[in-house]
């Protein structure tokens, strides 16, 4: 127990330490500031105190005790799990703290719990950050992006913080902003995840085709991912997905064949589809990557309708690679699209005033979507802050090269059988937004026929009814 601080209060404590806590406890810790930690059960403490080498770290054991070891006003950063555990955990703290104290919530929140306890909490005098982290276990220790939202007064006191615990932009500046008030940091970490399921989908769907339409052996997918990566593609998931394809057990078999074809989902990805449905924005990526992870879900009854519906091996697609690659760039920018249509629509229903220059820079390290593809981004939104990434100069060509291949992949997938949501999902909204025209005049009339809805005949015009029968 020699790391415990005996002299000095600690500049901030953080409570729960499961993998995400303890990294971000060690994390600050090895930047110099005093950490008081405390987990509800005290093996994690002992476990962690016990590891970490450096002196910065006070071990607490019982919650009045912790926020007393803190300096005034208390930083307390909670790193427990969402729901629920958020409110109790701060019901607990609240007999201890005082006026003008900060609590930080730095789990994947509900946005709008975090709104509700922002305010909840001001009203009592204490206040509250919703802060999204993102970058797993290594970016939670070595450094993540950070979102925090909340008033400016809580920023200026977690900003010194925060900013030397977060990973570097492109630029060597913290990947950390205040992104906004009340629930904005939630919500922007809420729409990378959105971003991230896109991002995971795209890249799955791509190694399939490699695998199942072009008969390529791991290695060689990996070898191609390894390629795709010194390029424009260059990304953290690119990186790992090369990583993960040459991962073998000690027989020499691969790991990533002997994973069942199931993913699971936490709830954030559902979130941003369910803002996409709220707010009527053309978020089809999204919806499709979540609905993706369900199909996979669905093991068994795959396992018995593929029985009924037996399938042909797919012929050796007709793609080359640098189409490939173009029908994966051209897809992430369209995810990134549709992820900045709903951040706007967000940003103005509450207020927030989102800054995407800035959110594009704070994602550009520590995070799961980092990519080198960020730096463009900032660069579009420096031209013109939340401007349309679709008319952006600078992924203009791009987007007219890519969509052709676009097309070709996935059309190549669908003749194969090959399930490409997201790759479908990128070029419906492409021909949607993109088309002067589309047959809801159609659904308009139906909507008239048989329910006398009305239709308009003009963009803002009156509206009719038609004696159909
Ligand atoms: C991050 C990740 C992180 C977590 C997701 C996974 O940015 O560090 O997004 O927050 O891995 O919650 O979400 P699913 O379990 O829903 O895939």
């Amino acid at each position: 127990m020699e790391n415990i601080n005996q002299e000095g209060k600690s500049s901030i404590g953080v409570v729960g330490l499961s993998v995400m806590g303890a990294n971000l406890a060690s994390n600050i810790a090895d930047h110099g500031w005093k950490v008081s930690v405390y987990n509800r059960s005290r093996e994690k403490t002992d476990l962690l105190v016990s590891q970490y080498a450096g002196k910065n770290m006070s071990a607490q054991f019982s919650l009045e005790n912790f926020v007393q070891s803190l300096e005034s006003p208390r930083k307390i950063l909670l790193m427990v799990q969402a729901g629920n555990v958020v409110d109790e955990v701060i019901a607990s703290i609240l007999p201890f703290v005082s006026n003008g104290d900060v609590i930080i919530d730095g789990g994947n929140s509900f946005f709008g719990d975090t709104i509700r306890r922002e305010q909840e909490l001001r009203e009592k005098g204490i206040i509250f950050v919703g802060m999204g982290v993102s970058g797993g276990e290594e970016g939670a220790r070595r450094g993540p992006s950070i979102m925090p939202g909340g008033s400016l007064e809580a920023w200026k006191n977690i900003k010194p913080i925060v900013e030397s615990i977060a990973a570097k932009d492109f630029h060597g500046k913290p990947c950390v902003t205040h992104v906004g008030s009340d629930g904005a940091g939630h919500y922007v970490k809420m729409v990378h995840n959105g971003i991230e399921y896109i991002d995971m989908q795209l890249i799955a769907e791509t190694y399939w085709i490699m695998k199942m339409g072009l008969g390529m052996k791991n290695d060689e997918i990996a070898a191609q991912f390894e390629k795709w990566n010194k390029g424009r593609l260059d990304s953290y998931l690119i990186e790992i997905t090369a990583k993960i394809l040459l991962a073998k057990y000690a027989d020499g078999t691969f790991v990533v064949d002997s994973i069942l074809d199931s993913a699971g989902s936490k709830g954030t990805g559902k979130w941003t589809s369910e803002e996409i449905l709220e707010f009527g924005t053309v978020g089809f990526g999204f919806v499709s990557a979540v609905i993706a992870r369900f199909a996979s879900a669905q093991k068994k009854e795959r396992i018995k309708l593929s029985k009924e519906f037996p399938k042909n091996s797919p012929s050796k697609m007709a793609i080359g690679m640098e189409q490939l690659e173009n029908a994966l760039y051209v897809s992430k920018i369209l995810a990134y699209a549709q992820g900045y249509e709903l951040l706007n629509a967000a940003s103005k229903k509450y207020a927030w005033n989102l800054n995407f220059q800035e959110i594009s820079r704070i994602w550009e390290g520590g995070c799961i979507i980092r990519a080198s593809f960020l730096k463009e981004l900032e660069e579009a939104f420096a031209k013109d802050n939340n401007g349309s990434i679709l008319t952006s100069s600078v992924f203009k060509k791009s987007i007219e090269n890519g969509t052709s291949d676009l097309r070709l992949i996935a059309s190549a997938a669908i003749m194969n059988s090959l399930p490409v949501p997201a790759f479908l999902s990128g070029i419906a909204y492409f021909d949607s937004m993109t088309n002067e025209f589309l047959c809801a005049n159609m659904i308009q009339a139906q909507r008239d026929f048989f329910g006398a809805h009305t239709f308009q005949k003009e963009v803002d015009g009156d509206f009719f009814h038609h004696d159909w029968d």
